[in-house]
């Protein structure tokens, strides 16, 4: 038996000034994105934007329901409407960010594990990294592939795969 270490690198931001401009527009564009957020059960507004390689962006927020199971967070409302409306498109990178009763929350909001394996999927259709920017108001945290946030992938190309 050997014991492995697992080591994840990542940048922290102490303002969206410092990032690069496009990192800044993006998250602009998901603190944008808080308006079409639809959370009246946990008053807890998550926006995400995506950008394109072709320089779109498309947002998204948390859309919540109340049968609460068929709601859907703000990152999956955003990717999957990315991909359906631009499928030949590649999805560069993802920012996100979170508020609550029309302040934006001091911690980066973690995307859930099921958005987390949205994004692994996007980054294996994509066939390249997808960068990760999460913004509190406090600091700005990014990642530059999916395996930072979800390492061992469920990704095996076998599954599904029919002769
Ligand atoms: N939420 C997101 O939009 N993204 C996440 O990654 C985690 C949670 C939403 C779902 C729900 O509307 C609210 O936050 C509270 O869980």
């Amino acid at each position: 038996m050997i014991t492995k270490i697992l080591e994840i690198t990542y940048s922290e931001y102490s303002s969206v000034n410092e990032l690069p401009q496009k990192d800044a527009n993006l998250l602009n564009a998901a603190v944008e994105a808080l308006n079409g957020s639809y959370a009246p059960y946990s008053n807890f507004n998550v926006g995400a934007a995506v950008l394109l390689d072709n320089g779109v962006i498309v947002k998204g927020a948390n859309q919540e329901n109340i049968a609460y199971p068929s709601g859907l967070c703000a990152e999956r409302t955003a990717l999957f409407s990315a991909h359906a409306n631009y499928p030949d498109n590649k999805v560069v990178s993802i920012a996100l960010t979170s508020s609550q009763n029309g302040l934006l929350l001091a911690t980066p909001p973690f995307p859930c594990g099921a958005c987390r394996q949205v994004m692994a999927q996007t980054q294996t259709r994509n066939g390249s990294p997808l960068k990760i920017i999460i913004g509190g108001s406090d600091k700005i945290l990014v990642f530059n592939s999916v395996e930072s946030l979800l390492p061992f992938i469920f990704a095996s190309e076998e599954v599904g795969k029919h002769e």
